[in-house]
């Protein structure tokens, strides 16, 4: 399975390829998270990428497609992936295009998570995500169950990313206007895009999103 999750900051991408993953074993490549990390390493692109998304922008199209290409090439990847942020740009999404012809990798689909902006406001100031597997919840509607544990056999460590706030997500709304929501007609045209309603809980959204790549 190779598939593109479309959708608003706050979507719920992330969520839903992380479910998809645990479901079907294709690894959640999240290029948000890549640079994440890298901004924990310190290295030299997590300097750069720091400001970046602090402010809401996105990082510059060919150092994305050079982390993209990176992380296909290695072996989890070769059973498929579900790409979850990526791409953003219609640059991004032609250099994706490229490299899957180059890898003999075509796309199945690429869905589109459908959501009110109202209510994408509350479900990233309720956010956390976890410091050590990554994992994402919400203080209301996903909070950690009281059995769950995190990979070290320890309750999970949880915070708020430093871009939830909200004139940072107001910008980063306003970057997916201009930036990625053009992609929604870019796949439609090339006939791999489907659509569904992202608004309900998550059991209902992962049964409309195996409808639409069944
Ligand atoms: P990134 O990390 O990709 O952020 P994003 O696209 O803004 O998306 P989010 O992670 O905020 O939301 P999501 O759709 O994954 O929602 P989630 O599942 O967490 O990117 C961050 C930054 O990195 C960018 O701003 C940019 O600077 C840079 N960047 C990344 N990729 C780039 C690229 N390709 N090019 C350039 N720059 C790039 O859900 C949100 C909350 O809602 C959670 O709390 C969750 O528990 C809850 N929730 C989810 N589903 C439901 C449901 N059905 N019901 C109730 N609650 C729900």
């Amino acid at each position: 399975m190779r598939l593109v999750l479309l959708g608003a900051p706050g979507s719920g991408k992330g969520t839903q390829a992380q479910r998809l993953q645990a479901r079907r074993g294709v690894p959640q490549v999240s290029t948000g998270d890549l640079l994440r990390e890298a901004v924990a390493a310190g290295s030299e692109l997590g300097r750069a990428a720091k400001a970046v998304m602090d402010a809401g922008q996105l990082v510059d199209d060919r150092t994305m497609l050079g982390i993209i290409r990176e992380r296909l090439a290695k072996p989890d990847a070769k059973r498929g992936f579900i790409l979850d942020g990526f791409p953003r740009t219609l640059v991004q999404a032609d250099g994706l295009a490229e490299l899957l012809v180059a890898i003999g990798q075509p796309l199945d689909a690429v869905v589109m998570l459908d959501i009110d902006p109202e209510v994408l406001l509350a479900r990233l100031a309720g956010r956390r995500s976890c410091r050590r597997c990554g994992r994402v919840f919400h203080v209301v509607s996903n909070p950690p169950a009281a059995q769950d544990r995190c990979v070290d056999g320890g309750p999970h460590d949880l915070f708020q990313r430093p871009d939830d706030n909200e004139a940072t997500v107001r910008e980063r709304l306003a970057v997916y206007r201009e930036r990625t929501q053009p992609l929604i007609d870019y796949y439609a045209r090339k006939g791999l895009l489907r659509r569904i309603d992202a608004d309900g809980s998550l059991d209902e959204v992962d049964d409309r999103l195996e409808r639409a790549i069944a």
